[in-house]
């Protein structure tokens, strides 16, 4: 079995492709109506994004309810560019046999823009490339470590991380411009069920995860979270796999 935790599609892209070279299924934590006991028990993979060189918060809450099996425990976390120390942290809860980051388009669009087509489209074909290697490495019970740590890892994971989580993770900044049309369609999605709707406009309970995916699937680009994201290009991961065919 692999659980995935996945904001906006890649981590989900990731999980469905290691279940496919892998013959195995994928479940996704946040939207599974009931998380389904694992068939198989000789290997169970964790998928999820990394948030500030971390691990986020719904997959360390699982992970952490999660009976340890006797197969083989792999985690594959995607990232914009690097992970930090936040496999390590990981495995020291799940006891992982291998991890491994996968390098996916950034859409951490309060701190940057998106990639560039081009630069999106080669993180695409690598991933797709890693991602079968990743598949024969756990099928053969290879143990690996195959992370992009980057630089200051340790004080990223263990100083930026913890800030991100006590201060960044506020819903006030986020408003929305007249373009909403009221759909509901946030309200729906948000896997921390923190938005509601109220007279015909979304408004933000104090949870949140800061996945962005309310941001980035908005059928009419309403949200913003304060002025970062203005201007900004929303991601939108089935553009590049309908280009990928
Ligand atoms: C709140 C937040 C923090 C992020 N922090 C990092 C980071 O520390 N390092 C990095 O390489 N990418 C970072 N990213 C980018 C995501 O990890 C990356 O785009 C990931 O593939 C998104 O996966 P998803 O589509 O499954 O949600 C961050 C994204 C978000 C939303
Ligand atoms: S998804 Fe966008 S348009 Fe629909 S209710 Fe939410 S903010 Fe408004
Ligand atoms: S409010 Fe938006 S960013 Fe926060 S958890 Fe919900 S969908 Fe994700």
């Amino acid at each position: 079995m692999i659980y995935y935790f996945s904001g906006t599609g890649n981590s989900r892209w990731a999980a469905e492709k290691l279940a496919e070279y892998t013959g195995d299924v994928c479940c996704s934590i946040s939207e599974a109506k009931e998380i389904p006991e694992s068939a198989d028990d000789r290997q169970t993979g964790l998928v999820f994004p990394i948030y500030a060189w971390g691990v986020p918060e719904p997959m360390l809450d699982f992970v952490k309810r999660l009976e340890r099996k006797a197969g083989f425990t792999y985690g594959v976390c995607t990232c914009g560019a690097d992970a930090g120390k936040a496999m390590k942290k990981l495995s020291r809860i799940a006891g992982l046999d291998s991890s491994y980051s996968l390098v996916m388009p950034n859409n951490y669009i309060i701190g940057s823009d998106v990639d560039d087509e081009k630069t999106a489209c080669s993180k695409f074909a690598a991933a797709e490339r890693e991602l079968k290697s990743i598949s024969e490495e756990v099928r053969e019970r290879i143990r690996t470590y195959r992370v992009q740590e980057g630089s200051f890892a340790v004080l990223k994971s263990s100083l930026i991380n913890p800030g991100f989580n006590r201060f960044a993770r506020t819903t006030k900044p986020f408003y929305v411009t007249d373009a909403c049309c009221g759909c509901g369609w946030c309200a729906e999605r948000c896997p921390a069920e923190t938005i509601r709707m109220t007279d015909g406009k979304p408004v933000w309970g104090k949870k949140c995860f800061q996945c962005l995916r309310c941001i980035h699937e908005c059928p009419q680009e309403a949200i913003q979270y304060g002025k970062e994201t203005e201007g900004r290009k929303r991601y939108r991961i089935e553009e590049y796999l309908q280009k990928r065919g």
